[in-house]
């Protein structure tokens, strides 16, 4: 229920943003000061966070912590934990950018247990994000961008949230292709953008009612899924759209996450959305896991 109010918001945003650039664009305003913000423990949300700031020519700023994780993946783990038992979150170093100066902020981070690594935590702590344009984009094993983009919009309800970027860490060569497309979005809404244009042609269609899957459906889900450990999920029904400007089709299917192994401590068996995305021509990949 909260995920459809957040999505509603942000579609509400949305359109509020478009009219907004169109008479912006009529009266030639300056064009928006864009911020990314990122933080990235192993690289993959730093290299996102640099594609998006070089192709909107943005100010870009790591997030610095006073004291770093250990790199090792376990010691994370537990210095997470301990963090969140003592009810304290990672202090981040003063920023050198005034995000007050900014129109538009773009707000990158690795997923950690479902959500934004605790670094943007403090972030959101610190920042006062109140009527800006704010864009998440994160990198993941698996899913985390709704929930994550959630949270985010539950921290800082004064900022105007829309819908972000996610890729996983392991699709990361799609990520440059994927990102150009994803900016050709907020293409009409940034006067950086030069464009006069406010209907993009690259905001891909609703996706329409889902149906019970197909044979050839079932095939595209287990091609995607199958393979990757942390899934063990069978699909239902499905909706399609064409993406990447016809060079692609996107499927959004439900499926049933069953148990891996029959433990107590595992996550009962719930319903879960993928989305798998099929370029023309090549295996189908999915791209992530709404929980
Ligand atoms: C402590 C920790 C927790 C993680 N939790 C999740 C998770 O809940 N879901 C997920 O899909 N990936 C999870 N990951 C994987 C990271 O999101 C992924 O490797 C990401 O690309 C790392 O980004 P970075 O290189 O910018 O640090 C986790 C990684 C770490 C280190």
């Amino acid at each position: 229920m909260k995920l459809l109010k957040f999505l509603m918001l942000a579609a509400v945003a949305l359109m509020a943003v478009v009219s907004c650039a169109s008479k912006k664009e009529a009266k030639e305003a300056p064009a928006s000061k864009v911020l990314v913000l990122y933080y990235s423990q192993t690289s993959n949300t730093k290299t996102v966070a640099q594609e998006i700031a070089k192709r909107l020519n943005a100010d870009i700023e790591e997030i610095a912590l006073v004291e770093p994780y250990d790199t090792a993946f376990q010691a994370t783990i537990d210095r997470c934990k301990a963090d969140r038992e003592k009810g304290i979150l990672p202090e981040i170093k003063p920023l050198k950018s005034n995000v007050a100066d900014y129109d538009w902020v773009f707000i990158g981070y690795p997923i950690w247990f479902g959500t934004y690594a605790p670094p943007i935590a403090s972030l959101l702590e610190k920042v006062d994000l109140s009527e800006k344009w704010v864009v998440p984009f994160c990198t993941f094993g698996s899913g985390g961008l709704e929930s994550s983009s959630k949270d985010m919009a539950e921290k800082q309800p004064n900022a105007k949230i829309l819908p972000g970027y996610g890729v996983r860490a392991a699709r990361l060569s799609a990520m440059p292709k994927e990102v150009e497309h994803f900016l050709k979005l907020y293409a009409p809404l940034m006067d950086k953008f030069k464009t006069t244009n406010t209907s993009s042609p690259f905001v891909p269609a609703d996706f329409p009612e889902q149906h019970p899957i197909s044979a050839d459906e079932a095939a595209i889900f287990d091609a995607a899924v199958n393979g990757y450990p942390m899934l063990n999920a069978k699909a239902t029904t499905v909706a399609s759209r064409t993406v990447h400007d016809g060079e692609g089709t996107e499927y959004l299917f439900t499926a049933m996450d069953m148990p891996r192994e029959k433990k107590a401590d595992m996550p009962p068996a719930s319903e879960i959305k993928v989305y798998v995305l099929v370029e023309n021509g090549k295996a189908p990949e999915f791209t992530r896991v709404v929980r």
